[in-house]
Order: C-alpha cells, then sequence, then structure tokens
C-alpha cells in the first residue's frame, strides 16, 4: 500500500478570491456538500475574520459537512485564530490554519519584522490554535521565495508548537517545477523534527505551473496538495485539482502515493462551481473542458473505436462524463427528473425546489428535444442562482427585433425592487440593444469586461450558457445564464450578474497587512 495523499479543496477560499467569484453562505453550502460527495478530505471553507458573512459561512459548511474536515484561515493572530475556532466550533472534524509570511521581501516590507519576530508569532498562533483543535497546519507564506535555512527554523519551532500539517506555498507563482520539487525535499530533510507533521503545497499559476510544481512536490515528499476546482483563484489561480488527482491516478506507476476521491463527482462538481462563480471551463481544459475527451480526428477516432487505449489514457466516464448522454426528454416525468438528478449527485433541499426545476425542464423539454446531462446541471444551478442571489432584479419578459439593414431594437420587461418597469433601446447587436434596455432601468453605471458564449451540448437547438463579467467602482461580479435564445441567456445573465453587484458585501483580503 502507498502512501496517502491528502487533497485539500480551497475553492471555497482561495478560490473565492478571484475577482468575481466571491459567493454567497448558500453557494458555499452547495460546493462544499458537492466536495464531501467527491470525498476531498480537507475543505477550506473561508476565512472566517474577513467579513460576518466568511464566518457564518464558514460555520454553516462545519455544521453541514460530516465526512470531510472542514478548515478555516487565519493570520498568525490571536483574534484570527479565535475567530477561526469560533466558526468551525460545530465541525465533526476541524482545522486551523494560520499563516505569516516568511520571504525577506515580505518580512521586510509588508510585515515590517525580523526574522525571529516572525518565528515567535508564529510559535504562539500554533499554540493558540492548538487550544481549539489538534489538527493545526502553518503556512510559510511566499515560502517559494523564503530561504530554505529559515524555513526549516520556523517549521521545526512550529512542530514543537504543535502544528500538525506544514504547507509550503508559492504564493506568487514563481517556481519552477525542479526548483520547487528540490525546495520541498530540502525543507523536509532540514527541519530535524519533519516526521511530526504532513508537508504540503499550495501552488499558484501565474507561469502556468501550479500542477506541474505540485507534482513534482508530491515526487520530493509532499503529502497534501492544496488546490481548487478547475484552478480558480486569485490571479492566474491556484493548481486544478482534477488535473492533480488524474495525474496522480493516471501515472500511478510513477507516483509513491494515491489519492481517496470518487472521481466520478469531477464533472458535476466542476459544472457546479463553473455555474455559481460565472467562471466559464475553456472548451480545451484538461479533464474538465468539453473537448477533454473529444476524439475530432478521423485518425483518432479510428484508433479509439478500435481499442480505446489508442488514445485515451483516461475513461470519460471515470471522472463523471457520462457515457449515455442523451437523459430525458419532453415525456420524462418528475420521477424520471428526479432520478436522473440524484444520479448526478443533485439533491433538494425541499419539494418546492425541486418543482421549481420540474418546471423549468418543461419549459425547456418544450424548446429542446433531447436533454443531456449538461441541460439539467447547468438548469438546476439557473434555478439555485434565482433562489439564492439576493434578487432585487428579476427578468420576465423580453422582446427583440432584428432584421437585416436595420438598427437592432429590445424591449425588457423586469421586476425592480418589487416593481414592473419596462424598457427600451437600441444597439449595435440584439445582445447589446438587450443590455441597454436593461441599464436604462436599473442604471447601475457598471463597466461590462467580458462577455462570453459557450454551448453547453451540441446542436443548433443546444443551450447557450452566457457569462457577464461587470466592474463598479472596483468591485467586480460575474454572472452566468443559460437558455436556448443566447438573447435570453444574455439577458438572465446580465441580470444575474447586476443582481450580485447589487448586493451588500464587505470582505477583506487574507493576504491582507491588517483588517
Ligand atoms: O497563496 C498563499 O500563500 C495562501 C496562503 C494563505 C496559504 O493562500
Ligand atoms: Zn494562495
Amino acid at each position: 500500500m502507498t502512501d496517502k495523499l491528502t487533497i485539500f479543496d480551497t475553492t471555497l477560499r482561495d478560490g473565492e478570491q478571484s475577482p468575481g467569484a466571491s459567493m454567497t453562505r448558500e453557494e458555499k453550502l452547495r460546493i462544499a456538500k458537492a466536495l464531501e460527495r467527491m470525498r476531498v478530505d480537507v475543505i477550506e471553507a473561508g476565512f472566517p475574520i474577513a467579513s460576518p458573512g466568511d464566518f457564518e459561512a464558514v460555520q454553516a459548511v462545519a455544521r453541514a459537512v460530516r465526512d470531510s474536515t472542514v478548515c478555516g484561515l487565519a493570520r498568525a493572530l490571536d483574534k484570527d485564530i479565535d475567530r477561526a475556532g469560533e466558526a468551525l466550533r460545530e465541525a465533526a472534524s476541524a482545522r486551523i490554519h494560520t499563516f505569516i509570511a516568511t520571504s525577506p521581501i515580505h518580512m521586510q516590507h509588508k510585515l515590517r519584522m525580523t526574522p525571529d519576530q516572525v518565528v515567535e508569532q508564529a510559535v504562539r498562533a500554533v499554540r493558540r490554535a492548538r487550544q481549539y483543535t489538534d489538527n493545526v497546519e502553518f503556512s510559510a507564506e511566499d515560502a517559494g521565495r523564503s530561504e530554505i535555512d529559515f524555513l526549516c527554523r520556523i517549521f521545526e519551532a512550529v512542530i514543537d508548537a504543535g502544528a500538525t500539517t506544514i504547507n509550503i506555498p508559492d504564493t506568487v507563482g514563481y517556481n519552477l517545477p525542479h526548483q520547487f520539487g528540490e525546495t520541498v525535499r530540502r525543507a523536509i530533510e532540514g527541519t530535524p523534527n519533519a516526521d511530526k507533521a504532513v508537508f504540503s503545497v499550495h501552488c499558484h499559476n501565474d507561469l502556468g505551473l501550479a500542477v506541474a510544481n505540485s507534482l513534482s512536490a508530491v515526487l520530493n515528499g509532499a503529502r497534501q496538495v492544496e488546490c481548487t476546482i478547475n484552478g480558480l483563484g486569485e490571479r492566474a489561480g491556484n493548481a486544478a485539482l482534477e488535473e492533480i488527482v488524474m495525474a496522480v491516478r493516471t501515472r500511478h506507476d510513477l507516483f509513491p502515493c494515491h489519492v481517496d476521491l470518487d472521481t466520478t463527482q469531477i464533472v458535476p462538481t466542476s459544472r457546479l462551481v463553473s455555474g455559481i462563480t460565472g467562471f466559464a471551463v475553456q472548451p480545451n481544459k484538461a479533464i474538465v473542458g468539453a473537448n477533454a475527451f473529444a476524439h475530432e480526428s478521423g485518425i483518432h477516432q479510428d484508433g479509439v473505436l478500435k481499442s480505446r487505449e489508442t488514445y485515451e489514457i483516461m475513461r470519460a466516464e471515470d471522472v463523471g462524463w457520462s457515457a449515455n448522454r442523451m437523459v430525458l426528454g419532453k415525456h420524462s416525468g418528475r420521477n424520471a427528473f428526479r432520478t436522473r438528478l440524484t444520479e448526478l449527485g443533485i439533491e433538494f433541499n425541499s419539494e418546492e425546489a425541486l418543482n421549481a426545476a420540474f418546471s423549468r425542464f418543461k419549459e425547456l423539454a418544450d424548446k429542446k428535444h433531447e436533454i443531456f446531462d449538461e441541460d439539467l446541471q447547468a438548469l438546476v444551478t439557473e434555478s439555485d442562482l434565482e433562489a439564492n442571489v439576493n434578487e432585487r432584479i428579476r427578468h420576465i419578459a423580453l422582446k427583440v427585433c432584428s432584421e437585416t439593414g436595420e438598427t437592432p431594437q429590445a424591449r425588457i420587461t423586469l421586476l425592480f425592487d418589487g416593481e414592473e418597469r419596462e424598457g427600451e433601446a437600441s444597439g449595435s447587436g440584439a445582445v447589446d440593444a438587450t443590455f441597454k434596455a436593461i441599464d436604462s432601468i436599473v442604471q447601475s453605471e457598471a463597466q461590462l469586461l467580458l462577455y462570453a458564449v459557450n454551448n453547453i451540448t451540441t446542436g443548433t437547438d443546444a443551450q447557450g450558457e452566457v457569462t457577464v463579467r461587470l466592474e463598479r467602482s472596483g468591485r467586480i461580479v460575474n454572472g452566468q445564464g443559460a437558455d436556448t435564445d443566447i438573447v435570453i441567456a444574455s439577458a438572465r445573465a446580465y441580470v444575474n450578474a447586476l443582481n450580485k453587484l447589487l448586493a451588500p458585501t464587505q470582505r477583506a483580503h487574507p493576504q491582507a497587512p491588517e483588517i
């Protein structure tokens, strides 16, 4: 039996730090339950001191999740640790993750502390965290640019103080795989009490090397990897969970460790995270992209038909792409609908929620002949988005006139703060006119940063999934909408983003010097 590689998911904490990816408590709960279903070992649910909303979200995840360890982030400060300890009180298995920067540049310019002071504060933080749980992780922020001797010194001190996991983050994504692997190996060899802790890595993707660096670390002794679904995260993101897990599983001949996850939950969870955050998955993304298992070329198709191993190194169904894709149609009943959703790992909190999703399914089935798993997932995410966002705006009806040689016109009816309002506008295209018509009512003064359309399945009757990114006064939000009519999908995505923008928020950043 090989060593276990602990999978630590930080979609709900570092992933949420992507501009526009902030999630409500209910959204976090849905993702946490999906991660638990996937049997992720540790779920980092948030940064409790950051805001009352973050605290409540961590608390809710700690109450709801029973089979995974739930973790809360805390700077190496008493008040952060106490807040994390309080948020995690009801967890079946709790971990406090405390961190302080260890690179010369961070200690000097950000913390304005000497190395001795940093060691002292780290030790104090770990001791305090141990008062709440015996599962304490210490991170040396910016370890990728820290001196190895200093890392070994601080690691020895915090392990003596009770840290059970030692995390080596490449906070700014600066390292190369051979070098990062070497850092991890030297850190383990140079820490006299290294055998009393699990060594972990946390890599950012600024040079596109987060997964490669993490895997190199595993080959050099790391036994925990921190990662996110779809590689979500600050700037260029974190190491993608699905890539780490499938690399270790597919190349078990090379890795001296194994993962215990249910990999068939990967694709449904990826879709859930993408739907909730509004971060679309690029079609050629490894494992979870729409084309990841599509063999277009004749030579490939011929080879795969003769023997799938000729070109396939993994089976699509092992990561949750369903083998039997056509699932439901116009005549399918509530039972078939519920059964298929249960097979996809989608649960409803109430009969009303199931009924609402079922009516949307019937509406969709009237327009679209065959309903695929991807349609069901988008439909449930849509219903969920509508139910969860603190909605001030609701889309009621849209009429668009688009004719060759004429300027497109849109007329939209919205429910805005409980009052039915109509807006009209013309634009350079149907979508432009629709957005302007919405603006004529809402007057948000938001800037459109991104507009993207993705086909959920194939064919001209496929649903289009639209992502809209808006910015106002430095705040960025993403919205998503799906429909067989892409102009309606666009209106839904725009309204979804505006609802997020208009909702009150108050969050702090974990790496910020003071809150
Ligand atoms: O990137 C980083 O250094 C972090 C730490 C808080 C672990 O996210
Ligand atoms: Zn990070």
